[in-house]
């Protein structure tokens, strides 16, 4: 997207990055959690940040519900719509992980393009995006439906539903993989935290 608006100068400030983390001993960076409606990207968001907060890592969720209550609340699930979504949660995640959170940011984003696109946000101000792959099949999330939205997809009584009537393209390059209908939660959130560790984000105990 371009800018509209013109005559607008970007504005550095006299505190760097290292001098901002370091004052906070903190390592902000963002995982972005991607999967089908009900795969269990907010469950595991909420349980890693759990542990993140026991160890004292400064941490905070951005979740594709609660989002769409208020910053996003103008947004529906046209592609374009999803897409100005994860546009702004792209920068939004940006801006959290460049102030030195641990940014975990929970979205269906569907479309390969709008992910690599919020990638492409972090990497080109020099911050550390990691996709995660919450990888569980449609059958599942079928099967668990905790709030009866495939149902009603199935009974066309929502059009445009992701992995019913509209596309989910998964990751090909995604950081980590996890598979909630294999494994149980623990492993999952195990998972995370290891991962956080060998990149250096939360420290190893
Ligand atoms: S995204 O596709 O734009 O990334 P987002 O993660 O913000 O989606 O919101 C997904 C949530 O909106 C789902 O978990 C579900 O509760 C709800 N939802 C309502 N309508 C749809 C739909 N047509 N497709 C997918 N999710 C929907």
């Amino acid at each position: 997207m371009t800018t509209k608006a013109t005559n607008i100068h970007f504005h550095e400030g006299d505190i760097t990055r290292e001098e901002r983390w370091g004052s906070l001993n903190t390592t902000g960076c963002t995982l972005w959690f991607t999967g089908l409606s009900a795969s269990g990207k907010s469950t595991i968001a909420c349980a890693l940040e759990q542990v993140l907060v026991q160890r004292k890592v400064h941490c905070f969720r951005l979740d594709g519900d609660n989002i769409r209550m208020g910053l996003n609340n103008n947004l529906g699930f046209s592609a374009e719509d999803r897409a100005e979504n994860i546009r702004r949660i792209g920068e939004v995640s940006k801006l959290f992980a460049d102030s030195g959170c641990v940014t975990l940011s929970s979205f269906i984003s569907p479309y390969t393009k709008d992910r690599d696109a919020a990638r492409k946000f972090h990497e080109d101000a020099g911050l550390k995006f990691f996709e995660v792959f919450v990888d569980a099949s449609l059958e599942v999330c079928e099967q668990r439906d905790p709030k009866g939205l495939y149902k009603k997809a199935r009974a066309g009584e929502i059009k445009g539903f992701t992995g019913i009537d509209d596309p989910y393209e998964a990751p090909t390059n995604a950081e980590l993989i996890l598979k909630p209908g294999d494994d149980p939660l623990e492993d999952c959130v195990v998972q995370c935290v290891e991962f956080l560790e060998k990149q250096g984000i939360v420290p190893a105990e």
